[in-house]
């Protein structure tokens, strides 16, 4: 039998690298675009020999709609995950035209030759940063959005109401939205992992650094909010974990089990975690005694956000399993790669 076969765009990223491994653990053909504007070719050679697959790969810009429409034409697809996006909030606001036009211009050239080619199941890659404030915790599905407070944000929220729109609109084609809470981790075999450029925006990125010694200190930002500890609270999920999600959200339109045209799940693990358990779990899964201190508060932060994840654990059959302490060992792993420490 034929097997399917999904478009992963952003394949070389973070959590593209990782869902194509899952992917093709799960039994489906990929092929991987990216045009390496925060990435690497060796990322791809790192999902290939996991794998043991020649992964195909092309190097392309969603927003080349030319470039990407002989990539329609080359290959048999009836899926797409599109994760190719700019994510960096604090640059959104900085330079909110190179994110709006990235970020919508490639999702609205997938979401058009997805049309105009007769293929069908659209999975977006959104965030909870949707979710702004929320007043009621854990957020679920139906918690209402908040005014996104970064243009990077709008690009999401944004995202999803094409795909929703296009949905309703065109026969054919069906569509699901992650929201991703926040995904931290690596791969076991730390041959593929997370490689943001420059200083880590990111809480583990920026602890990981901090134990190889690129970064002296750990800023923790605030221990004065209205949470158990007084740092702030969020729902920390494993990246092969959040892969497998899609690989349940896949299975899922390729069954045909959709309930309606557009859906939307929360990937999370619906278990907050504050700053300082997860600094303090991150020393003692790889016993090391990590560089921090407590400063002012991170502006634009919300004092705790989790999910609410019964929607996907019953209409996926999707959990995450992995133990905190396995997520947090695979970060330092993935990072004495990079480093070639030890
Ligand atoms: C987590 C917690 C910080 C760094 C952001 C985006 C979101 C998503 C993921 C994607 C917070 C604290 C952090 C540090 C710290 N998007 N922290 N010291 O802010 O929840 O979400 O990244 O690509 O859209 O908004 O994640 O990892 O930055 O912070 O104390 O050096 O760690 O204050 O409480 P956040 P984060």
């Amino acid at each position: 039998m034929k097997k399917e076969c999904v478009l992963v765009s952003g394949g070389a990223g973070y959590i593209g690298t990782h869902t194509t491994v899952e992917l093709i653990g799960a039994g489906y053909d990929v092929v991987i675009i990216d045009n390496f504007s925060n990435s690497e070719m060796k990322a791809v050679e790192g999902v290939r020999q996991i794998t043991g697959v020649e992964v195909p790969f092309e190097q392309v810009d969603t927003c080349d709609e030319a470039a990407l429409r002989r990539v329609f034409e080359k290959y048999d697809f009836n899926s797409v995950i599109h994760f190719a996006a700019y994510k960096a909030v604090g640059e959104s606001v900085a330079e909110p035209l190179k994110y709006y036009r990235n970020n919508l211009v490639s999702f609205m050239n997938i979401c058009a030759l997805m049309r105009e080619f007769g293929r069908r199941n659209i999975l977006f890659s959104s965030s909870a940063t949707v979710y702004g404030e929320a007043e009621v915790l854990p957020v679920t599905e139906q918690t209402p959005r908040k005014p996104a407070t970064s243009p990077y944000g709008n690009t999401k929220q944004m995202a999803e109401d094409i795909l929703r729109d296009c949905c309703a609109a065109y026969d054919g084609i069906r569509g699901i939205a992650l929201r991703y809470f926040n995904p931290i981790g690596a791969h076991p075999s730390a041959l593929i992992g997370e490689l943001p450029r420059g200083v880590p925006q990111n809480l583990v990125p920026y602890i990981t650094q901090t134990a190889a010694g690129i970064r002296e200190c750990l800023s923790i930002f605030g221990n004065d909010y209205d949470t158990p500890d007084g740092t702030c609270l969020r729902d920390y999920i494993d990246v092969v974990d959040l892969a497998k999600a899609h690989v349940a959200a896949v299975g899922r339109m390729t069954r045909e089990a959709m309930k309606s045209d557009y859906e939307i799940f929360n990937i999370g693990t619906g278990r907050p975690v504050s700053v300082l358990e997860l600094v303090e779990g991150f020393e003692k899964a790889n016993s090391l005694k990590l560089n921090y201190k407590i400063v002012d508060r991170r502006a634009g932060d919300v004092p705790a956000v989790w999910a609410d994840t019964s929607l996907a654990n019953e209409e996926l059959g999707w959990s995450a399993d992995r133990p905190l302490e396995e997520t947090l060992r695979t970060s330092w792993q993935w990072e004495k790669h990079v480093r070639g420490i030890e």
